[in-house]
């Protein structure tokens, strides 16, 4: 009788290592891989990870019967993490995009992003326009970077790991002006003294999840929450939650 429990035992937490070790399997744990110092989409508040990302997450693993372990790392580790297996979904205020669409598939899209140019009160650069030949400080590898260098020249955009370096370079003077997502564009600009948000809007994208291209499965059913959190409200709900109407 004894073995036959132990042996029980060990069937079970063979099965939970099994399950718990970033699979995808109903009843197991969804590892998201994100990149919190995105505020609101994603930040650390304390002890927690907090923001519209980490809620949205919540509520497709709870939907799914999952565990949602979260794993913070930096912006450009995301994808590469994703391909690899070492987690199950990006959420990171990720923008949809013909070149990543190479490496992941995207779900539907569950938010809008446009992507804004911060510069201190004082400054004279009043559009996009104006960023020709200035210095362009921004958060490496996300669209913001990719659109800047394309369009002023790498020579004139310097990467930093985090949007709050670069605000951190924008106050020095060490770049003229910052190019990232509106809503943490506010964020920062609310944390920091003397800086503006630019009126004009320089790109819009959608944001979305980014599962690994084996993975359809999984794909469908975030789909299909997303699909219901868009039809019941909650995710308008989580939305408002964090940001609020002028
Ligand atoms: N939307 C932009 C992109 O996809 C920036 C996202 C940055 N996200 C983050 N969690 N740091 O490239």
């Amino acid at each position: 009788m004894k073995k036959k429990i132990l042996a029980l035992i060990m069937v079970l937490a063979f099965a939970f290592a099994m399950t718990g070790c970033g699979g995808s399997g109903s009843g197991g744990t969804l590892v998201m891989a994100t990149n919190a110092t995105f505020p609101p989409y994603e930040y650390v508040d304390g002890e927690d990870y907090a923001g519209i990302d980490v809620e949205v997450a919540q509520a497709i693993a709870d939907e799914l019967g999952m565990e949602l372990e979260i794993q913070d790392i930096d912006f450009n580790s995301i994808i590469p993490a994703i391909e690899s297996g070492k987690a199950d979904v990006g959420i990171a205020g990720m923008t949809k995009t013909p070149e990543r669409e190479k490496n992941v598939n995207f779900s539907e899209s569950y938010a809008t992003g446009i992507q804004s140019i911060i510069v201190k009160e004082d400054s004279d650069i009043a559009s996009p326009d104006d960023l020709e030949g200035v210095k362009i400080g921004v958060q490496e590898s996300t669209t913001g970077h990719i659109y800047c260098e394309d369009d002023y020249g790498a020579d004139n955009v310097i990467a930093y790991t985090a949007g709050a370096n670069a605000i951190e370079a924008l106050k020095t003077g060490k770049v003229d002006a910052v190019v990232i997502d509106n809503q943490p564009a506010k964020e920062f600009v609310k944390a920091n003294e003397g800086l503006k948000v630019l009126d004009t809007d320089y790109v819009e994208e959608e944001y979305a999840i980014a599962i690994a291209k084996d993975n359809e499965e999984l794909l469908e059913k975030v789909n299909g929450v997303i699909k219901q959190m868009k039809e019941d409200g909650s995710l308008q709900a989580i939305l408002d939650k964090y940001i609020k109407a002028e």
